[in-house]
């Protein structure tokens, strides 16, 4: 996967979205990871998309959501398999909203959930946030910390489903980029609800997802575009076969704030012009 461009565009609402961790730039979201008939088994070259497939699908089939993700960064570790959305650089549409906003971090406390091997929380730390960042793999936090020696994250081993209590109501920025997407469920619901808790007061919750190309609320398949939407009628063997990743819906952006005290500050869904298809959430959230 090429990484996303090191300079960011100018920010602008509605404009140029980053690409969709978790597929090609420039092709729809969905479309590489898990939607490549038969790539599973088939030998051939490491690529991201081979190693995502084969992994997610075994794993989803054994109905564990999530323990793909320790085993392909395991694998990467070992030279065996790429990670797509593993860049030097951080999220395009994290940059652009905090550019946009003048953000800094001011020693406020910031949450990265599912931080992988650290770009975004070392983003924010830049920034002057004092950065915790989890992830469910044990290898990404332990990629992390290797490659930021002298970081000031935390970096903490932890499931987004099993989180310390103490963390409940303690961060001034939370994050939340690119991971319900690779969540099916019954577990991506249980993600979204689990998120906004973690806001303090007066705190800031940032969502960036792929979005699905319209703002539907309805279950939809849409086999042409090979992106998955998440609906009330949408089985685990649907999602299996179309994703990850698992685009959000409209419906499922708003559960972000469902019960939390959370409000809406800005619902953008953005198109990338490099493809009319390819289309994301940034949403930010304000907790009362
Ligand atoms: C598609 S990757 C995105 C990584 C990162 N947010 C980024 O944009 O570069 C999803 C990440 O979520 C992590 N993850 C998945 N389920 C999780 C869970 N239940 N708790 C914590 N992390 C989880 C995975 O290990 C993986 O690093």
């Amino acid at each position: 996967m090429t990484p996303e461009p090191a300079k960011p565009t100018p920010p602008a609402p509605g404009s140029a979205p980053a690409p969709v961790p978790g597929s090609a730039p420039g092709s729809a979201p969905g479309s590489a990871p898990g939607s490549a008939p038969g790539s599973g088994s088939a030998p051939g070259p490491v690529t991201a998309e081979s190693g995502i497939t084969r992994l997610a699908r075994a794993s989803l089939a054994a109905g564990d959501a999530t323990g793909w993700f320790e085993r392909l960064y395991a694998e990467a570790e070992a030279g065996a398999a790429e990670i797509p959305w593993d860049s030097e650089h951080p999220s395009r549409l994290l940059t652009e909203w905090a550019e946009h906003g003048d953000v800094t971090g001011a020693a406020r406390t910031a949450l990265v959930v599912g931080c992988g091997p650290g770009r975004d929380a070392e983003y924010l730390a830049r920034l002057g946030f004092v950065v915790t960042a989890f992830d469910i793999s044990a290898t990404a936090i332990r990629t992390a910390r290797r490659r930021h020696p002298d970081s000031p994250v935390d970096y903490v081993e932890a499931d987004l489903l099993a989180l310390p209590h103490a963390w409940r109501g303690a961060f001034d920025l939370v994050v939340e980029s690119n991971n319900v997407q690779a969540l099916p469920e019954p577990v991506r619901r249980r993600a979204i609800a689990a998120i906004g808790p973690l806001v303090a007061p007066g705190g800031t919750l940032l969502v960036l997802a792929a979005a699905h190309g319209t703002t539907t609320t309805a279950p939809v398949r849409d086999h042409a575009l090979r992106v998955g939407v998440v609906g009330t009628n949408t089985t685990a063997e649907d999602m299996a076969a179309d994703g990850p990743p698992w685009p959000l819906t409209r419906a499922e952006i708003d559960a972000f704030a469902a019960g939390t005290g959370l409000t809406p500050i800005a619902v953008e869904h953005l198109t990338d012009p490099s493809g009319p298809f390819v289309t994301r959430w940034r949403a930010e959230f304000t907790a009362a």
